[in-house]
Formats: structure tokens, sequence, C-alpha cells
């Protein structure tokens, strides 16, 4: 029974009082109440720093092996134009995965260490990036579906708890939208193209709108993690609140474009102020998730050539930074 006299009764575990709670806790506790930020220097519980370190990593990682299925239409791409924006996009991708390891370096984890561990098959990365890319329309629906479904989940995680993940979402996210036009836009010429353009166009699109609505997990009931992490700030919201409003998205766009989206379910709902999406078929999304997706080896084996051929980079990189760290030494003797 509380003694407290103000109207307010204070829960047990948020009470400043409780000797369960240490000051570093209540200090923790106080920062993600207030919508403040946790940097790295500060206490935090245990579990909050893996969770950050997996989400992240698994984050990098599928910046990284993302651009794979676009780097393959760079030497094919149809102009000088659409190499040079091809070429450009790739690049921001490998830049997204950096300042993402970066972040993850901030919780202590090592990129050495997470690179054997993505180049080991033990890691985690977005299932999206295992689909082939056969043709161009695909660069289109890429940017137009996958990375518009990447600003949907993304734009919340700006505001992430954690700083550095945080600020590190800011300037990914320009960039994303950047992404999301030119795909578009591809999509967009194809579609006022001829008759074999506007066929290619669509067949892609068929292709990659029901993955592109996988990308923001199982649906709410089946997310163990949701909750834990919608308490600590680092998601904002639902995974199926996310898919609702990508499709929110999409919706006027595919009009603008003449496309159609491959749901015949898909309609309005003026009761629920929602669409009504059709069934996803998840037994696809667990088959990719758990490896056996078109292209998960290829993906792998490529990341690991691309690793061993850098070999030389590093070795160099580390080879120059011993010997301005001498010489330094010398000045300074
Ligand atoms: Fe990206
Ligand atoms: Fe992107």
């Amino acid at each position: 029974m509380t003694t407290h006299a103000g109207p307010y009764p204070l829960a047990p575990d948020a009470s400043a009082e409780n000797p369960e709670i240490s000051a570093d806790e209540q200090q923790f506790n106080d920062l993600i109440e207030a919508d403040s930020r946790i940097e790295p220097r500060d206490w935090m519980p245990e579990d909050y720093r893996k969770s950050l370190v997996r989400q992240i990593s698994q984050h990098a990682h599928s910046e990284i092996i993302g651009m794979q299925p676009e780097s393959n239409w760079i030497t094919r791409a149809p102009s000088l134009k659409r190499k040079a924006i091809l070429m450009a996009k790739v690049q921001d991708e490998a830049g997204h995965g950096l300042y993402l390891y970066s972040a993850a370096q901030t919780l202590g984890a090592t990129r050495d260490g997470m690179t054997e561990a993505l180049i080991a098959g033990k890691a985690r990365y977005s299932s999206i990036f295992n689909y082939p890319t056969p043709t161009w329309a695909d660069m289109g629906s890429v940017g137009w579906l996958v990375d518009g479904a990447a600003i949907c989940n993304q734009v919340p995680l700006c505001r992430a708890s954690y700083g550095p993940y945080g600020r590190a979402m800011v300037r990914i996210c320009k960039e994303e939208s950047f992404h999301q036009r030119q795909g578009f836009e591809i999509l967009l010429e194809l579609m006022q193209g001829t008759e074999a353009q506007r066929h290619m166009a669509q067949d892609s699109v068929n292709r990659w709108y029901w993955p592109a609505l996988m990308m923001f997990g199982p649906p709410d009931d089946d997310s163990p993690n949701s909750a834990q992490s919608m308490a600590w700030k680092i998601k904002r919201f639902s995974n199926d609140e996310l898919r609702q409003r990508f499709v929110g998205m999409l919706v006027p766009q595919a009009a603008v474009l003449g496309i159609t989206l491959p749901d015949p379910d898909l309609k309005w709902n003026d009761e629920t102020q929602k669409y009504d999406l059709g069934e996803i078929d998840w037994t696809e999304f667990h088959e990719v998730l758990s490896g056996r997706g078109a292209s998960n080896a290829q993906r792998l084996q490529r990341r690991r050539d691309a690793h061993a051929e850098g070999a030389w980079v590093r070795e160099a990189a580390a080879a120059y930074a011993r010997k301005q760290s001498e010489r330094s030494e010398m000045v300074a003797s």
C-alpha cells in the first residue's frame, strides 16, 4: 500500500526511493522518459546496449550487402546519365554502412568482429537484398519500393534514443529520399515508353511489392522484441503502423506512374481509416530469412571475395598509419 500523499501514486519501479534502482539506472530512465538522448559515455542497461548493437550492425550489413543487387547494373545502365546516378547511389549505400558501423563501435562492437560475423554467415542483414535484379526496371523498383520502405522505417529512427544512431539516421534519410526519387523516375520513364518497357516496369513491381512490405517485419502480434524497443524509444511505431504508412505513400504514386500494385484486396477502408491489405505470404519471408532465398549464397560469397580482394588496402593503410605515428613520435622526442 502506498503512503504517498500526492494525487498521483508513484509506480514502485519509477520511484527515486526504490532501493532496487541505482542512481545510474535512474538517470537512464529519466533521460528516456524526458525524450532526451543516451550518449556513449552514459550508463546504459546491458540489454539496451546489446539490442542496439544487434540492430545497428544488422542495419550496417544491410547497407553493404544492399550495394550488390544494384552494382550488378552499373556496367549495363542504359545511358551515361543513368550510370552516373546509379554509381552515386551505390556509393551512398557504402557511406551508410560506414556511419552505422561507426555508431555500433561507440557501443563497444569492433569493426573486425562485425565484418567477421557477416562473412562467416552468422550475422543477419535485410532479406530483401537476397532477391535477384534481372531487369533494368528492377533499378526503378528497388529505389521506389526498397528505398521507399527504408525511409518509412528510418525517418522515426532519427529520433532514436541512442544519440549516435539517431544522428547517423538524419544524414542517411536525406540520401534515401534521393534514392527513392531516382527509382520513381526510372519507372516513370519506362511507363511513358514502349509497350515492352511498360510491361517490364509492371513485372518488376509485381516481384518487389510483397518483399518490400515484408521489410517492416512480422505482424505486431508476432513481433516479440518490438515492445521493449518501443519502451526504450529506439523504435517509435509498430511494424504494422509503418507498413500502413508505406502503402499510404505508394497508392497515389502508383496512380501517377500508371502502375498497378499487385494486391487485388488492397482498398481504402473508411471505417478504420486505413488500407485493407491482402494476406502476406510469411512462409516465403521465413524461407528467405533462413538463407534459402534466390541469392543468399551469391551475396555472401561476393562479400567474402570483396573482403579478401581488399586485404592489400587494409594492410597499406595500417602501414601508412604506423609510419605516420612513428614520424610524429620522432618529432615529439
Ligand atoms: Fe542506404
Ligand atoms: Fe538507399
